[in-house]
């Protein structure tokens, strides 16, 4: 079975898949991280030409790994989330060399496995015909709201803020696989929901579906 979540940055999509996948004894894959984990590396050896990302990216291994990610054996976890990738991510996501081999890669894993997937086109582009899509919505002020109390930040809200507005722009606004909820998706506004209350709409989602 195929769950795709989507939504924009701060939606709580990726906390909320993991709890699901977790329930349904699925295997989670976050997509967010797996742009991260390439972009840690893109950055770090300086590569930013579509020609050299295909050339290092046909000789890269990427896996995925209960906390993060793994390129070429070496294991990222809290260097995915940092600022600076937080910037990086959203050069690297909108190219379509990027994007191409990401999307073989999430194809692949999910052809194999029951899985909860979450981004920012699984319902759109990367699993079109998953049994049960969500797109998840908040307002920005408590996407930032809640990011902020989540990583113990509430003196740098409005960065926070500042930083969902930029992403929410780019992400929507890109040309490739821009973030959208797919026709046949479940919106769910969780601007007024607490955590258990996502999860309980999405599981009885999943159980009519079942
Ligand atoms: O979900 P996240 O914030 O960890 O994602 C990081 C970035 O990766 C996000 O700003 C856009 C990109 N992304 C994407 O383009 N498509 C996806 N399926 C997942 C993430």
């Amino acid at each position: 079975m195929q769950i795709a979540i989507d939504g924009p940055a701060g939606s709580g999509k990726t906390s909320v898949a993991q709890a699901l996948a977790k329930e349904l004894q699925f295997t989670h894959l976050d997509t967010g991280a797996m742009f991260r984990a390439l972009s840690v590396v893109l950055s770090e050896e300086e590569i930013r030409e579509e020609k050299d990302i295909e050339k290092r990216l046909s000789r890269t291994n990427l896996q995925m790994i209960p906390d993060g990610v793994s390129i070429d054996g070496r294991h990222l976890t809290d260097e995915l989330r940092t600022e600076t990738i937080d910037q990086e991510v959203s050069y690297y996501s909108q190219l379509k060399v990027v994007r191409d081999w990401l999307l073989a890669k999430q194809r692949e894993l999910a052809s194999e496995l029951d899985v909860v997937m979450d981004g920012r086109d699984i319902g759109t582009v990367v699993l079109p015909k998953a049994e049960v899509k969500v797109f998840l919505t908040a307002s920005k002020e408590i996407r930032a709201l809640r990011r902020a109390l989540q990583t113990n930040r509430m003196d740098e809200y409005s960065e926070i803020l500042a930083d969902i507005e930029r992403r929410d722009h780019i992400d929507s606004k890109r040309a490739l696989a821009p973030l959208r909820a797919a026709d046949d998706a479940y919106v769910l506004d969780t601007t007024e929901l607490n955590f258990d209350e996502v999860l309980e709409k999405i599981r009885h989602l999943v159980e009519e579906k079942r």
